[in-house]
């Protein structure tokens, strides 16, 4: 029930900054064609997906036996930065100037307000897909005032990978439910660092510094629609995160991982725990690359005084507005979003599905006995806020936390700071 209500409330955030944003401005209501109201989406020919740097390596596997069957109508993988951030900008600006370059986004489940409220995402035909069997949280995340925007694809969840071996040859037998645990292990477990997310300023620090709130207790925002980061539990949470910095329980070069670094950090044996999405997990067992293969697990993330509350995470497929085979892309989102392929690439990959048959397959779940903690996880996962004017609540929060970690404020004038910023982005 307390996720819920968390739903409810981000949502009456997100309806709150939009209606906010939609009010200030003018960006957009020149590009209003059939496709913004729902109406057809026309056009047969070659595609291109955009998307942010492939980390899972099978995305062109996906496309390949698309483009098999697709002679006339083929698709091309244009590969954005593997940050977040550097991705939005890339098709923000590719939005603006209406170019036609981009057919289909992979967009991060946190833009689809801004896309949809500025027209630069068609609005998809509800009735063509079957929402009732996608996750209900994921769906949500790819609308925007009730209308499909973007359909589920990829959807992901903050999971605590650890080192079974090293516990195990501890006398450790399971995985912590809380920050003192998890230390309490560590100082057990010589010659490895304790514990690491990522922490680099861009959206994967709003994600880490989020969780390490939820997970204190606190909130972002409050039952009440109001941002509420200035409280004893959103302290206890970043102090989590400044603390370890300054015990050490963090390694230093911490401050600089995305997923990708942390990832490499941990395959090479540098880490004991550490905060990660469900697509490391087919990467960090494969033998060669990655020291810690079969040599890990994962587990519900650890929080102050039981478990954490991990973030919702994930990406839809959208159209851009400004691309000529409308028709052709939307077939194409169909066959990525299909059964077959999720289940393809789960297989391959180990990225979370949006489907959520998935998760209860006997013969899935035996080939990945992480699902039954990833279908967990994700039952607490906490959205952020759909606000069109997201990017300016993430940086708020990015800056903040980063400059706490760093030492050039302390907690609590980093979330004194914040309080304000938020206030003046987010009103009920
Ligand atoms: C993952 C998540 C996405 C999140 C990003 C942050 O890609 O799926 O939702 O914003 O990480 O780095």
């Amino acid at each position: 029930m307390a996720s819920i209500s968390r739903m409810t409330r981000w949502t009456i955030v997100a309806a709150s900054v939009a209606m906010m944003a939609a009010a200030c401005s003018s960006g957009g209501s020149d590009n209003k064609t059939d496709s913004s109201k729902g109406g057809a989406l026309s056009g047969r020919g070659p595609i291109t997906l955009a998307t942010g740097k492939d980390t899972s390596g099978n995305l062109q596997n996906l496309v390949n036996t698309w483009n098999q069957q697709h002679p006339k109508e083929q698709a091309r993988i244009i590969e954005l930065p593997e940050d977040a951030d550097a991705q939005r900008q890339q098709m923000v600006q590719n939005a603006q100037t209406k170019s036609n370059a981009y057919s289909v986004l992979n967009l991060d489940v946190v833009w689809t307000a801004e896309f949809a409220a500025n027209q630069w995402i068609a609005q998809l035909p509800k009735t063509q897909f079957d929402l009732t069997k996608f996750l209900p949280s994921a769906t949500k995340t790819g609308e925007y005032r009730n209308n499909l925007y973007a359909a589920p694809w990829k959807t992901d969840s903050g999971l605590l990978y650890y080192r079974k071996d090293l516990l195990d040859k501890a006398g450790i037998t399971a995985p912590p439910k809380t920050w003192a645990e998890m230390q309490q292990d560590c100082a057990k477990v010589k010659g490895v660092n304790c514990y690491a997310g990522q922490f680099e300023k861009y959206e994967g620090l709003t994600v880490n510094f989020s969780e390490a709130v939820e997970s204190a207790g606190g909130v972002v925002v409050g039952d009440d629609g109001k941002p509420n980061v200035n409280t004893p539990q959103a302290k206890e949470g970043l102090n989590f995160l400044v603390n370890g910095f300054k015990s050490g329980m963090i390694p230093k070069e911490a401050i600089s991982y995305k997923e990708e670094e942390s990832r490499r950090a941990f395959e090479k044996g540098n880490l004991l725990f550490y905060r990660q999405w469900p697509y490391a997990y087919a990467l960090s067992n494969k033998k060669g690359d990655s020291k810690v293969a079969d040599k890990f697990a994962v587990a519900p993330l650890p929080g102050l005084s039981g478990p954490g509350a991990p973030t919702l995470g994930g990406h839809n497929l959208a159209i851009s507005q400004f691309a000529p085979n409308k028709a052709t892309a939307l077939d194409f989102i169909k066959y990525l979003t299909s059964e077959q392929t999720e289940r393809a690439n789960l297989i391959a990959s180990s990225e979370a599905p949006t489907l959520a048959s998935l998760y209860d397959d006997p013969e899935l779940q035996k080939k990945f006995p992480y699902l039954t903690t990833l279908k967990a996880s994700l039952q607490n996962a906490k959205p952020r806020p759909q606000a069109v004017r997201y990017n300016d609540v993430t940086t708020a929060i990015q800056e903040a936390a980063y400059s706490a970690l760093t030492g050039k404020s302390t907690t609590d004038q980093a979330l004194a700071d914040l309080q304000t910023k938020l206030g003046q982005l987010i009103t009920p």
